[in-house]
Order: C-alpha cells, then structure tokens, then sequence
C-alpha cells in the first residue's frame, strides 16, 4: 500500500489502523510516488489532494494513466465537493475526509480491495465466456485445428489485417467471425461481402455507397458496407475477385482510412478492421497481373493459413458428431451415429469439398437414416465404387494413413524439418520415416 502525503503522521496513521495485514509504504511528494509506482505497482494508493510538488489531482490523473487499473483513495483535510466529484471522474475509488477515523479508514480499504478483486474476477470470468463463444465453433482438436485457434487467440485483439487462405470450405468465414468475437470490436458491427457475389459494376457502390443520382440506376442513396462496418470488422470473401478499379479505390481507403461515395463531394472517416479471404492463389495473381501488390501488403498484415480437412482427418469423427447434433436437433430426429463401417469410410475419404462438403454428407443422412447411418446413406463419392473394389481394411488402411502423415508433418514442423529430431519424436528410426515420408508424399 502506498500511502502520499507530506504529512509523516498520515502514514503512520494508516499503517496503525490497518494492522500487520498490510505493508504500507509512503512517500512525501507525487512525482516520487510516481516514479516507484512505475517500478513496482501497489495494490492500493492513499493519497492527499493538497500535494505541493504536483498537487493530488493531477499525480492521480498521471497515476491512472501510467495503470488505468490503479486502486486509489483519496484523503482531504476538508470536504471540498468539486474536488471529490472530480477526483471520482478521474477514476479514484473513494474520498475521504480527515481525521481519519482508524476503523472507518479499514472498512474502506478492504471494500476497496474486495472490489477491485471481484472485478477482477468478473472480467476473467467475461473473457474466458467470450473466448469460448468466439472458438466453440470452430470445431477440432487435432494439432492443426489447436495451432489455428491458437494463433486466432492470438491476433484477435490487434488491430491488423489479416488474410484468410484455404481451400473451399475449409472454414475461413468462421475463422473472420472469431476474429470478430475475439477482439475488442466484437460490441461493433460483423459486415461479410462476397466480392464473388457481386457483379463487377456493382461492388463498387456496395463497398463505397453512392449519393442519388451517382449514376443512372442510383435512384437513392446508398450507405456502403465500409461505412455499415464503422467501428467493427469488415470481412471481405473471395478478394482475388476483386477488379482492378475497385483494388485501386480500396488500397486508397486503406491508406487514407476515409471513404467517399459514389458522386460524393466529401469523404467521412472510416475505422474499420479488414479480414480478407480468398482461395485462389494470390501470388500467381499477382504475377499475372490481375492482383496488386501494393494491395496484398495490406491486406497480408498477419495471414492465417486454413488447413484442408484432409490434413486433419482426426477432426472427421468430431465434425461429424458435431453436424450429426445439430441435424438431429434441427430436423427432429434422433440418429444415435455412425455405424463402424459408415465411420471408416468418412475417415477415409479425402473430402475435396472440405468441411463443407463433410457438413452436407451428414445433412443428408440424418435425413435419409433410421436410427444409425450406415455407408448406404452416405454420398456414392465415399463408397468404394464398382472399379474401386477397396474392402473395409482397405478404407481403414488409408485411415491410418492419412492419421499418420498428419502426426509426420506436425512433428517435421516442431522440429523445424529436422528429419532426425522428428523421428525421435515419433518414437521411429530415421530409416522408417524416410519410408514414409516416400510414401506419403510429404517433400
Ligand atoms: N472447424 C469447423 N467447425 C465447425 N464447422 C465448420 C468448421 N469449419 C467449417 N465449418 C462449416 O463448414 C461450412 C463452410 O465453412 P466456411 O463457409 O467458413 O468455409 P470457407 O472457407 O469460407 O469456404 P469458401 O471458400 O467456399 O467460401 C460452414 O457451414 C461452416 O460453418
Ligand atoms: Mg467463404
């Protein structure tokens, strides 16, 4: 406990009235008392508003800025109202007058500490909700799914661009809603455009708005999704479908942070975080010149890489359990699962469509089984077809497979690709995971 007040009895004082519970520490001016807060914070400051040096008001605005959680307790000679009322706007947890009645000045201090550590508490317990809210649905726990919500954990709460690749499917919409969910933007708006979706003459005007008459179709006004996003996040979806025109108009937005509508005199300010994704590959747009680069740097401030369901077929059982509950739920049914053959052939697959394609082979046999689903509910592109004769070893074969070149490749990246080292983690001599490494194509 800090205690700030050219008047030594004050210390002394509160260090009486507080007992051996607390170890109080005082200082005589505010610029001090600064200084050693900066070195080491206290978990509670007393502090006199008549301070000659910096005076108590100011040296608490200093302190709250140097630690806006910083505990503090304001102690008067006099009971000034505009003081207090100020020192309370500032951020000071109480005020009191003195002298300094020693059993009302404990009350005040253990509520002071009480409070601030259930608030403590109660923000941990809020982070935590939010966290599990902005990741419960991205559903995984094979290494690749925990490195991905690993890293989004990590960049949520900065304010940079990221952008999202991965094949279709493979769940990048999902990983820009945690984003959202994640950062500190998440009360602010979630504006998703698909510039897929969208004519060429028209992404303009969705993106920027129009004033009435911009053009010959604009009847009305239109506000754009940059500014129907102010304050939040903007997801922008296939953004190597972008034209050129557009690319241009956007980086400007960017650098500026200002946006102007079509047939606009002025532009507004805009604060937005941009989340991009696209499936193609933008480096070979670039080359071609269809992408531009000066574009790509901003957008690729931090990028997250979606890896395809086939390099995390762990997942499979999960995802499908978890789309098998919520079809169940949505359709009325009550399939209890997969039977074991039903479950090896949707390990097996390579599900070239991703997750997505995976969610709508479980949509369809919830519909189509009774109460277990077995391969012949499961789409015909699962199923060892007449010119493939694979038996059920076969299918599970391939299973263990495709398990085991992702256990290979996560042990290559620990390792940084030290083929020695990753043998070792995998508990295989060098020679064997040379083998496999043949075998599964792994470069
Ligand atoms: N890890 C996951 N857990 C649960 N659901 C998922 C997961 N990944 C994807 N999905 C679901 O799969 C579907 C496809 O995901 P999403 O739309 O995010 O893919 P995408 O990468 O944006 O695909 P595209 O490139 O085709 O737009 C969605 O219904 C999504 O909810
Ligand atoms: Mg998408």
């Amino acid at each position: 406990m800090l205690v700030i007040d050219e008047e030594p009895d004050t210390a002394r004082l509160v260090a009486e009235a507080l007992g051996e519970a607390y170890e109080t520490t005082s200082s005589a001016g505010g610029g001090e008392a600064l200084e050693r807060y900066a070195a080491a914070p206290f978990d509670l400051t007393l502090m006199e508003v008549r301070l000659k040096d910096l005076g108590g008001v100011e040296t608490l605005e200093r302190l709250r800025r140097l630690d806006p959680s910083a505990l503090v307790v304001m102690l008067s000679s006099y009971d000034h109202v505009g003081t207090a009322v100020q020192c309370m706007r500032l951020g000071a947890h109480d005020y009191l007058t003195k002298p300094l009645a020693p059993q009302e000045l404990r009350v005040n201090v253990e509520l002071a500490l009480r409070r601030r550590r259930l608030s403590g508490e109660v923000d941990r317990l809020r982070r935590d909700a939010e966290k599990a809210r902005g990741m419960d649905r991205l559903v995984g726990e094979s290494p690749a799914m925990r490195a991905l919500k690993e890293l989004i954990a990590r960049i949520a709460a900065h304010d940079i661009s990221v952008l999202v690749t991965g094949e279709s499917g493979t769940g990048k919409e999902l990983v820009a809603e945690s984003l959202h969910l994640l950062s500190h933007r998440r009360g602010a708006p979630y504006v998703s455009v698909d510039c897929a979706a969208l004519p060429e003459n028209l992404i303009e005007s969705e993106l920027f708005g129009h004033e009435k008459g911009a053009f010959t179709d604009a009847k009305d006004r239109k506000v754009g999704r940059f500014e129907l996003a102010n304050g939040g996040v903007l997801f922008l979806d296939e953004i190597g479908n972008l034209p050129l025109g557009v690319q241009v108009k956007l980086l400007r937005v960017l650098q500026e942070r200002r946006v102007r509508r079509l047939g606009a005199s002025s532009d507004s300010p805009i604060d937005v975080r941009l989340v991009t994704a696209t499936n193609v590959d933008l480096a070979a747009a670039m080359r071609q010149g269809r992408f531009r680069e000066d574009l790509y740097f901003r957008l690729n401030e931090f990028h997250v890489q979606v890896p395809p369901l086939r390099e995390r077929s762990g997942d499979i059982p999960l995802l499908a359990g978890y789309f098998l509950h919520g079809y169940n739920r949505a359709f009325g049914r009550q399939v209890t699962g997969f039977n074991a053959e039903a479950a090896a052939l949707l390990e097996a697959y390579a599900w070239p469509g991703n997750v997505r394609e995976l969610q709508n082979a479980v949509k369809r046999a919830v519909i189509l089984s009774g109460e277990e689903i077995a391969p012949e509910h499961l789409p015909r592109e699962l199923k060892p077809g007449p010119g493939d004769s694979r038996t059920l070893k076969e299918v599970a074969e391939a299973a263990v497979s495709s398990a085991e070149a992702e256990m290979i490749r996560m042990a290559l990246e620990k390792s940084h690709w030290n083929k020695q080292k990753a043998a070792q983690m995998l508990e295989i001599d060098y020679k064997t995971l040379f083998n496999k490494l043949k075998a599964y194509n792994i470069a």
